[in-house]
């Protein structure tokens, strides 16, 4: 079935209610970062998070026993995506040590809206390459966040993304994208993060995307595992994303997702 795409614009009071989310899903980045070293598993970066979300926030994580459709609920509160992880990663197990590189993914819901934000860590001694694909990611998404202003369509974002990412070497994955968000985890419209200047929907002030390029070292193509949820690249190349979450304002944009640890912007 076809379903017309409907973007929802948010009112002032949805705005003030979005920002509240944004900065607490963006605190829990700043609270774990200390945490995120070798030796500790990602399991236990969950339960942390968890925990302050629920004990010191009041929040509640939106992935735990988020579960579109096809999809089994996904099982924990935060996604670690670890290498050539792309998204989606349950935390488990496994120690992370010098070398790894890994995408910690918040979603939190506050008076009922949802704030969403990624960053990407380095573990111990990172590799010049790995090094390299996480700014060069970072990069991607603040070029997206630059294209947005009323007027300007979702094409410019994921033209701007696709360009710089391909320029330097890398791919842009195409089977996950940003996302509208506000009372929904994932509302209208997608936001690819490839695409042709002009085109796409237009943007308007009010609506709240959010922009989140998976970048890989190697070739685009993706594959899922058997858990049914964690992303991989298919050449078990590297991978990296950023996330933020973007209002359109009346003349350009405003990231929701800011706290003191927010990294500065790169250009
Ligand atoms: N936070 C992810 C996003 O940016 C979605 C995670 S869905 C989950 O859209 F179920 F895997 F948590
Ligand atoms: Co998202
Ligand atoms: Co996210």
């Amino acid at each position: 079935m076809h379903t017309a795409m409907s973007i929802i614009i948010k009112n002032a009071e949805d705005i003030a209610k979005m920002r509240v989310a944004g900065r607490l899903a963006s605190e829990v980045l700043d609270y774990i970062t200390p945490f995120v070293v070798p030796g500790v598993t990602t399991g236990e970066l969950d339960r942390l998070c968890h925990e302050y979300m629920v004990k010191e926030q009041g929040t509640i994580p939106a992935p735990l026993n988020y579960a579109p459709p096809g999809h089994a609920p996904y099982p924990k509160a935060i996604c670690t995506s670890i290498n050539h992880q792309v998204c989606h990663g349950i935390p488990g197990d496994r120690v992370l040590k010098s070398g790894d590189i890994v995408n910690l993914d918040i979603t939190v819901i506050k008076d009922g809206y949802h704030g969403d934000t990624s960053r990407m860590f380095l573990i111990g001694e990172a590799s010049i390459q790995a090094k390299r694909l996480s700014q060069i990611t970072y990069e991607c998404m603040w070029l997206g966040i630059e294209q947005v202003a009323p007027g300007k369509s979702l094409g410019d974002i994921g033209h701007a993304i696709q360009k710089y990412a391909e320029g330097n070497g890398y791919s842009v994955v195409r089977e996950f994208c940003g996302h509208g968000i506000g009372k929904q985890f994932h509302e209208d419209p997608q936001v690819v993060h490839y695409g042709r200047p002009g085109t796409g929907a237009k943007l308007q002030p009010g609506m709240i995307f959010t922009i989140e390029p998976m970048i890989n070292a190697g070739k685009a193509g993706i594959r899922m595992l058997g858990d049914g949820w964690t992303v991989v690249t298919k050449d078990h190349s590297l991978s990296a994303q950023w996330e933020h979450t973007v209002l359109v304002t009346e003349t350009g944009y405003e990231i929701l997702t800011q706290s003191a640890g927010t990294p500065a912007k790169p250009f």
